[in-house]
């Protein structure tokens, strides 16, 4: 059997996903995809996760995008199938219902970047460079990138980086609310370790309610989202972390969610 393209690791309701090929800078080939498809949805099927964490091994790159030995082999028909799979993947992590955190240790590049913005938290290493270089390829990003970018940043900053394929700092990134943070390399780690303290304590039931109600109130209008966000609000007061949230509360001491 080949040797995992993606480690997964899990530990007190944290699941940590590490792009393993940093010979080729992390690119995602098929099986790199096919793995995170899989780590995904262990994700979203084990109770037990409440925060995941993706990044990439060693210390250039967090993902410099597609696999290009691969995308050249490429036919039309091909290249369909693989963009409606890497589109299905990015997908898939923003609609998960549990944040997701990329820790973006460096490169961050085509669809690695696209992946980053699929996830819900981008911390960013202040050596990071940011970018959609496929122009430069003949081809245009394929997993999603020409739309979260504009949601992201705009269809200006989007036009600029998709059509001239340059690259961006990290600051530039954080400037055009690309990024939420910027840390130095070797505090990255301990900054998203805080963060992920914080959401694992999170209730489940109301984290899932903000993901959903932010991401469908934006891509369906504010009649639906408003909707939506009443009765996932609804659904978290039957909830037994909404009773000993108001409880804790009350009683002036810190609340313990167990998911319930
Ligand atoms: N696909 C496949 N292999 C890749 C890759 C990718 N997207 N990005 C990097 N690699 C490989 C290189 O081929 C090289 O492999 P080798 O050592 O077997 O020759 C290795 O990773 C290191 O990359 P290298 O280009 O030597 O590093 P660098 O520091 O000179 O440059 C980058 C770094 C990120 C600027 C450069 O690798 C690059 O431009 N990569 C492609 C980015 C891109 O176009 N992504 C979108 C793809 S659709």
């Amino acid at each position: 059997m080949s040797e995992a393209c993606v480690v997964v690791a899990s530990s007190e309701g944290v699941l940590r996903l590490t792009l393993n090929r940093p010979d080729k800078l992390n690119a995602l080939n098929r099986q790199t995809l096919t793995e995170l498809h899989a780590a995904i949805e262990t994700a979203r099927t084990d109770n037990r996760t409440r925060v995941v964490v993706v990044t990439g091994a060693g210390s250039k790159a967090f993902i410099a995008g597609a696999d290009i030995s691969e995308l050249a082999r490429l036919t039309p028909v091909e290249a369909l199938e693989f963009s409606r799979f890497g589109q299905s993947l990015m997908t898939r992590i923003e609609r998960l219902g549990k944040p997701v955190i990329a820790a973006v240790n460096g490169f961050a590049l085509g669809g690695g970047m696209e992946l980053a913005m699929a996830c819900h938290f981008r911390l960013a290493s202040a050596q990071s460079r940011w970018g959609q270089p496929e122009i430069n390829l003949g081809v245009i990003p394929g997993f999603g990138g020409t739309q979260r970018l504009t949601r992201l940043a705009g269809r200006a900053a989007t036009l600029d980086l998709c059509l001239t394929g340059r690259t961006i700092d990290a600051e530039r990134a954080l400037a055009l609310g690309l990024v939420h943070s910027v840390h130095s390399p070797d505090e990255l780690a301990a900054a998203v370790d805080a963060l992920v303290t914080q959401l694992a304590q999170c209730a489940p039931h109301a984290m899932r309610g903000i993901l959903d109600a932010t991401l469908i109130g934006s891509e369906a209008g504010l009649d639906v989202g408003l909707e939506y966000e009443s009765a996932a609000f609804a659904v978290c007061v039957g909830t037994d972390d909404m009773r000993e949230g108001t409880r804790a509360f009350l009683e002036r001491r810190k609340p313990t969610f167990t998911g319930g």
